[in-house]
């Protein structure tokens, strides 16, 4: 897996670096793969105002969905922080991730380790509130 998906963690890990994280000193990189190659990373971006905080997830999404890549366009997405275990999204990425991502779309998370987990967007946040329900 890690062999597989060497680029793409390898765009995560220099998203990491990138990370702006002057409060929590709690940087992360994600970096996702889409299908015609091409990677786009993000970082976790503080702010003073604490709530307006973007995790590196959503920072990596939003960047891919404002080049004009849609959901069916994206193959998957590492996540990488300084962890003793591999990084567990927040609930607010994994909402964005089941909206943005396909449901069957590989979510790899990696430790300080370089330990390894991997997800399925779908087993990420059950039950998830879909476009369907509005
Ligand atoms: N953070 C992420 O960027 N991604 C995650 O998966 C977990 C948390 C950020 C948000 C905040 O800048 C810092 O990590 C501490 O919560």
């Amino acid at each position: 897996m890690t062999e597989m998906y060497a680029d793409l963690i390898k765009a995560a890990k220099e998203a990491h670096q990138n990370a702006y994280a002057p409060y929590s000193k709690f940087p992360v990189g994600a970096a996702l793969k889409l299908r015609d190659g091409n990677i786009i990373n993000g970082a976790n971006v503080e702010n003073a105002s604490f709530g307006l905080t973007n995790c590196a997830e959503r920072s990596a999404l939003f960047a891919a969905f404002t080049k004009g890549y849609r959901r069916e366009d994206i193959e998957a997405i590492a996540v990488v922080a300084n962890t003793d275990r591999p990084i567990s999204p927040c609930g607010a990425c994994r909402q964005v991730i089941s909206e943005l991502m396909p449901a069957d779309a590989p979510v790899i998370l990696l430790s300080n380790k370089d330990e390894i987990k991997v997800y399925r967007v779908f087993e990420l946040l059950p039950y998830s509130f879909k476009a369907e329900d509005l």
